[in-house]
């Protein structure tokens, strides 16, 4: 898994045989200070097949975070099982092709965009120069070229997004994890970031996760939304959306899936 941790080869697409990710009956209890454990998720199941999109949709609280936490291994299910193009997730080795992006940006301040960016290939073996144009390459991704020697405080709240998401993809991710990623920002500048991601995705094709409570950020972003429902956490219902892009919030087929997935959270 790499936020912050890295070498760095160009990634080939994995094999299509299996979903980039599969979720089996994971639960998962939480110990309470009181002593009584919480019960967080319940025999969640899903699947993702390979370059598809899929969005997590629930009310705070009701265990998206530790699904995403579940899926990028940081936690192990106490039942069921992940499996990660079809390796299950104890035996997968290749965690490097599986990139997070937390809720909040996490730059470090002291830092450029360019040398936040090369903060996730620092762990490897790559030589300065490369690490560089890596970083630069990957600023210029996400429209941000004219920046990347701007520290954090320089930059608008959409500019540090695009900071965070370029160096989530400087590895160049098979697999994106997003924990409600835009959820910070103003309307207009996440859905600036919407299509950013979406014109990426587009370019790079890799399978993305991300975990939303904003109905309308589901239905523009995701090929499939699972609806969970709280305590404990457990799937709902999972709605493909089946509609072509770019998709106009106010058009009439997307407001009726808004208004589908508004009723079943
Ligand atoms: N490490 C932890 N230890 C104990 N309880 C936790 C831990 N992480 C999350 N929880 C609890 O699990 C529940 C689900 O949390 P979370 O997955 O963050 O939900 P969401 O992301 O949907 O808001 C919450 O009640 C939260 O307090
Ligand atoms: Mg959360």
């Amino acid at each position: 898994m790499t936020e912050s941790t890295a070498t760095a080869a160009p990634r080939a697409a994995s094999a299509g045989a299996h979903p980039a990710i599969t979720v089996a009956g994971v639960s998962k209890w939480f110990p309470t200070a009181e002593g009584q454990p919480l019960h967080v998720l319940e025999n969640v199941s899903l699947e993702v097949p390979e370059h598809s999109i899929l969005g997590i949709l629930g009310a705070s609280g009701c265990g998206k975070s530790t699904l995403l936490n579940i899926i990028s291994g940081l936690v192990t299910p106490d039942r069921g099982r992940v499996c990660i193009n079809g390796v299950p997730s104890g035996e997968f080795e290749d965690w490097r092709s599986v990139s997070y992006m937390f809720q909040e940006d996490r730059l470090l301040p002291w830092r450029t965009a360019c040398r936040n960016v090369e903060f996730a290939l620092e762990a490897g073996s790559m030589p300065k120069a490369e690490r560089k144009r890596r970083a630069q390459a990957a600023l210029e991704l996400v429209d941000l070229s004219g920046f990347s020697d701007a520290f954090p405080y320089q930059l608008s709240g959409g500019m540090r997004s695009r900071v965070a998401l370029a160096r989530s993809l400087v590895l160049e991710p098979c697999i994106l994890l997003m924990d409600e990623p835009f959820s910070r920002l103003d309307a207009q500048t996440r859905s600036l970031m919407h299509t950013e991601l979406l014109r990426i995705h587009r370019l790079k094709k890799m399978t993305i996760v991300f975990v939303t409570h904003d109905v309308e950020e589901a239905v523009v972003l995701a090929d499939s939304v699972v609806v969970m429902a709280p305590r404990p956490g457990r799937v709902r219902e999972q709605v493909p959306i089946e509609l072509g892009r770019p998709r106009d919030p106010t058009a009439p087929q997307v407001t009726q899936y808004i208004q589908r997935l508004r009723a079943l959270i």
